[in-house]
């Protein structure tokens, strides 16, 4: 009989197989993946495994903070974080093509995977958190014919240039797998229910080029969108809700004043493997509400539309 205990002990049989005696870096982006291929990892080899959260200046409201303090709290795990946002949002400047930015990035978190590698007394590994459906969006999509649709960073063929060697231990696995083994592992819930974030952040929610500016508003707005959410009960019943900023600004009035400001669009899905995804039906009152104090809340935005688009056609992330 298959259970989540039976997997858990099978996958750390395989990770020592793998590894032997050798040092393991892992990636650490805050989200549920790569936060279970870390304790499943520290598991089977303990001290062997150094974690690196790499803040690539995309990331949202608080959450550098949650991560490392979740990190640093509940486990006992060597967390190195790594404050590359400068370097990141540099690289990205002008950047507006969406793969163009996606490979951007995965190139530099390489570089910074590699850097750590070599700090930690040279790593011949690197854990991901990769998923069954990251290992075939890269390949085809839904089964039609064989084109990317998007580079996944943490797919692809840039590890073999990269000299590390790969461990990913959930990549048998769909989401909701991965959340049963987090459990079997013991992480906290409020962890296990976060709704996914892709490594890209986001500089993927912001079509067109990334601006600290735009990421700014983009920030707040997603907070209160999120707080929203939470507030009215939804969070649990959706499988991703985040804000996105439109690369174009419209004409409001605000007081007595003209305002020439940032649109947003909401985007909420419901979805069992992210592979498919509906939009989320709220409410017209709902949705009025979150506008109002969106629009009220956050300077430098006076528009929100929502979303309607299922995937597909859509894809659930904008770029
Ligand atoms: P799309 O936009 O392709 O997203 O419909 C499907 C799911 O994958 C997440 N996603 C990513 N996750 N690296 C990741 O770790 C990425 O480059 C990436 N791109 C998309 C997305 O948030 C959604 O859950």
């Amino acid at each position: 009989d298959w259970t989540m205990a039976g997997y858990r002990d099978e996958a750390i049989r395989k990770i020592r197989e793998q590894v032997g005696d050798s040092k393991v870096i892992c990636g650490l982006s805050g989200g549920v993946d790569s936060s279970v291929a870390a304790v499943l990892i520290h598991e089977a080899i303990g001290d062997q495994l150094t974690c690196v959260f790499v803040d690539h200046g995309l990331l949202r409201k608080g959450e550098a903070e949650q991560v490392v303090s979740m990190f640093r709290d509940h486990y006992n795990i060597p967390l190195v974080h790594a404050d590359e946002s400068e370097r990141f949002l540099t690289a990205l400047e002008g950047l507006d093509d969406p793969e163009a930015k996606r490979k951007t990035i995965g190139r530099l978190f390489i570089d910074v995977f590699q850097e750590h590698a070599k700090a930690v007394g040279g790593a011949e590994y690197l854990a991901q958190g990769t998923l069954y459906p990251d290992v075939i969006e890269s390949v085809s999509f839904s089964g039609g014919p064989s084109v990317t649709i998007k580079s996944h960073h943490n797919v692809g063929g840039l590890p073999e240039k990269m000299g590390l060697k790969l461990v990913e231990p959930l990549r048998e696995l769909f989401k909701d797998e991965v959340r049963q083994l987090g459990r079997e592992l013991g992480l906290p819930e409020s962890f296990i229910g976060r709704h996914p974030f892709p490594g890209p952040g986001l500089a993927i929610r912001c079509p067109g080029a990334v601006t600290r500016e735009k990421l700014a508003i983009l920030r707040e707005a997603d907070a209160v969108y999120i707080d929203q959410i939470r507030k009215h009960g939804l969070y649990d019943e959706i499988w991703q809700a985040f804000a996105a900023i439109l690369p174009m600004r419209t004409v409001g009035v605000m007081g007595d004043g003209r305002t020439y400001d940032y649109a947003l669009a909401l985007r909420a899905v419901t979805s069992v493997d992210g592979m498919t995804a509906d939009y989320y039906p709220f409410t017209h009152g709902f949705l009025g509400e979150t506008a109002t104090r969106i629009i009220n809340e956050v300077r430098g935005v006076n528009r929100v539309f929502y979303d309607c688009t299922s995937k597909p056609p859509g894809t659930i992330e904008l770029e």
